[in-house]
């Protein structure tokens, strides 16, 4: 499948998108390194299940804001597979609130995890992609930051964040035979999506062209190309995988 021998780091990755990644990473013959902040059992059974696709896995607990984390997940990712030739930008959070009444903690919380956490893992892995001179990776943003969104100033600010981060990291690797691209989703069916009301589910289904909502595979399978040769020649790209939304 082209993912052979290639090590995999998902951060976010034992649950939702993050774990749909993983598994269709894994399928492809990538080995994988899941990193979350969930407790250390539920990232062990989140590789369990990749394992049963004949790859090998890390289970690491690790936050992405943390640069010292990150570098030690980078660290055992090559001692263990010997490169690092994905990284996937995934972990991310909400605290949503209308802006009169969002607090300071909010604010930062969701810029510190979704933004920070975005370049420091990123910054944790580029020496050795620099030194392979090769690598791909892909950012998880979302539609709200390109189109905005009541309630999510501060997670729309962080994933438009995330946006131009990817075209900047983009240009500043290209040189080294690095791709850097973001997927931006638009409502896909998850754990972070299932507490809305059900008012809000339809009205958001009625801006949906495709008149669906996405699943993690529509996502996952975006990925898959962003990680594979078949992208060779895209770079800073933001592929939206919105079912038409937002076009
Ligand atoms: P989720 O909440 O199911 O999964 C997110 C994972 O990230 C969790 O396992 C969580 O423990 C982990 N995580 C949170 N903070 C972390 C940290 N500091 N360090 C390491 N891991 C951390 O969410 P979902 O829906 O799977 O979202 C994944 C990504 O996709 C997020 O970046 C989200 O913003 C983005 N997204 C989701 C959409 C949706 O409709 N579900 C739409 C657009 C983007």
């Amino acid at each position: 499948m082209g993912f052979e021998g290639k090590a995999a780091i998902i951060t976010g990755a034992a649950r939702g998108i993050g774990g749909e990644i993983a598994i269709a990473l894994a399928k492809a013959g990538a080995d994988i390194v899941l990193v979350d902040v969930l407790p250390q059992e539920e990232i062990d059974a989140a590789a369990k299940e990749i394992e049963a696709t004949g790859v090998r896995t890390l289970a690491l607990k690790a936050d992405v804001t943390s640069m010292d984390q990150m570098n030690e997940v980078a660290a055992k990712t090559v001692e263990t597979f010997g490169n690092i030739s994905i990284l996937i930008n995934n972990a991310g959070i909400t605290r949503d609130s209308l802006a009169l009444r969002m607090t300071d903690e909010q604010w930062d919380l969701v810029i510190a995890v979704n933004l920070k956490g975005t370049f420091v893992a990123t910054r944790a892995v580029m020496r050795q992609m620099m030194k392979q001179r090769a690598g791909k990776i892909v950012n998880i943003a979302s539609i709200v930051g390109v189109m905005g969104n009541a309630g999510q100033a501060n997670y729309s600010a962080s994933k438009a964040g995330i946006i131009g981060l990817t075209k900047s990291m983009a240009k500043e690797l290209a040189a080294r035979n690095i791709n850097v691209n973001a997927v931006a989703p638009g409502f896909i069916a998850t754990a972070m999506t299932d507490h809305l009301a059900d008012n809000v589910k339809e009205q958001m289904l009625a801006q949906i062209p495709l008149k669906r909502f996405g699943s993690v595979e529509d996502v996952s399978r975006a990925v898959k190309f962003l990680c594979s040769e078949d992208s060779a020649y895209v770079t800073g790209h933001v592929l939206h995988i919105t079912g038409g939304m937002g076009m």
